[in-house]
């Protein structure tokens, strides 16, 4: 890697010689967006099925939240927690009375940061029921994820994201997804103080909990009073079609932690605590410099108005209909997916063996097809686009995937 400077005007080249590497975005530099579309520096535009990864939830340029920010910067921007300003007091009272099981709301930056939080409160509050800290165990499902933080990283339960960052917090215990009887053998062995787990594994592959998993986690930690921490960073504020994706299973958590769309793409996370956990942690055993900031209270507060409203929680039932029967017309074409999953606008087409691995060259093509796709892993195309899409954007956007993958099935022959 050369030292020399990089011309300023060459944007893709600065990110390539002065951002740590951890990232490989495609050579795209997006500028402005508008509703579910987004125009790179050089004016050419894309679909944006993506959602800056299920976060922009309102599209781009929503008016309302773009007033929210506006008025909130002619405000004040920052005070930390030594005070007390507006936002977060209504975001946290307009929370909780969304969430039949919460009290009480912790606010902060990021998923991982809410997932550091829900770890440590499931570990403080084992701690005040006088176990021992070998009994604080937390049961996370391999193909999670939970985050990058040390804590959150080893909750994740593979290792791709762990190697090399040994050595690793203790206290976690891993069993497959949806593995009833490898849950029961775990909470058999235990000390288990908390299952944690996404309803739809987002990073995993887009993997829904089967039916009665959700139920039966609960039942188990009830049973062996351990709590249950659901992490609906990715696949919670209405992604599945209702404000929390645990609402489907009609299960009570004792903790949830938000993050991603709660913003709508101005940084935020939170952690949703119940009655049993959420007077455990008192004052000076948590905490956050920027956790509630006035600007992302404000932006998340509209966010969350408006997408619990019945027009956006309607529409991914609407545009998730759509979205399927299109990959089904892709796939009776082309045949490239074994399986098409998820849950309302979270889903994810897996590749069949042919095509194995080839999830990152589809998103190369789709680029320059304009369309900004995910993959979930090498083998799944995940597809999150805002709540807000409108017919015309996902026809479009079909379209686009259509094209995309007539010409990746014409090169995958040739090659
Ligand atoms: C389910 C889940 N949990 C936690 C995280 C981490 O969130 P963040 O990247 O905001 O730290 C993510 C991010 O992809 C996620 O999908």
């Amino acid at each position: 890697m050369s030292s020399h400077p990089v011309d300023p005007s060459d944007l893709t080249g600065l990110g390539k010689r002065y951002w740590l590497p951890v990232y490989r975005p495609r050579d795209v530099v997006l500028d402005h967006g508008k509703g579910a579309r987004v125009w790179d520096t050089e004016g050419r535009d894309y679909l944006d099925l993506g959602a800056g990864i299920a976060v922009n939830s309102l599209g781009h340029q929503d008016p309302d939240l773009v007033a929210a920010l506006v008025a909130q910067a002619h405000k004040l921007w920052h005070a930390s927690n030594v005070f007390y300003t507006e936002p977060p007091l209504h975001l946290a009272q307009e929370l909780v009375e969304h969430a039949p099981f919460a009290e009480r709301v912790f606010l902060c930056n990021s998923g991982t940061e809410a997932n550091e939080a829900a770890i440590k409160l499931v570990r403080k509050w084992a701690a005040s029921q006088g176990r021992p800290p070998e009994e604080r165990v937390i049961v996370t499902f391999r193909g999670s994820f939970h985050g990058r933080t040390l804590a959150s990283v080893t909750a994740t339960a593979q290792p791709k994201y762990q190697e090399g960052y040994e050595p690793l917090p203790g206290g976690f215990r891993y069993v497959d997804f949806n593995d009833v009887p490898a849950l029961e053998a775990a909470f058999a062995q235990g000390g288990v103080a908390a299952v944690m787990l996404e309803p739809v594994q987002g990073e995993g592959g887009v993997m829904p909990a089967e039916p009665g998993f959700l139920k039966k986690v609960r039942e188990l930690c009830d049973t062996h009073g351990a709590l249950m921490v659901l992490d609906e960073i990715q696949c919670g504020m209405g992604r599945t079609g209702t404000l929390f994706a645990h609402a489907h299973d009609h299960v009570t958590p004792d903790i949830v932690t938000l993050a991603k769309a709660l913003g709508a793409g101005f940084p935020i996370g939170a952690m949703l605590a119940g009655p049993k956990v959420a007077e455990v942690m008192q004052f000076g055993a948590h905490g956050t410099t920027f956790g509630g900031n006035p600007m992302a209270a404000a932006v998340a507060l509209v966010a969350l108005r408006k997408i619990a409203s019945p027009a956006v929680l309607l529409n991914v039932e609407r545009q998730a209909n759509d979205i399927r029967a299109g990959l089904a017309r892709i796939n009776h074409e082309f045949h490239l997916f074994s399986e098409v999953r998820g849950r309302g606008l979270m889903i994810g087409a897996v590749l069949d063996t042919a095509y194995k691995g080839r999830a990152g060259d589809i998103l190369d093509i789709a680029a320059a097809h304009g369309l900004l796709i995910l993959q979930a892993g090498p083998d799944v195309l995940r597809i999150v686009p805002p709540l807000t899409i409108t017919d015309e954007e996902t026809a479009e956007g079909m379209q686009r995937l259509h094209d995309t993958l007539a010409e990746f099935v014409r090169e995958a022959k040739v090659a």
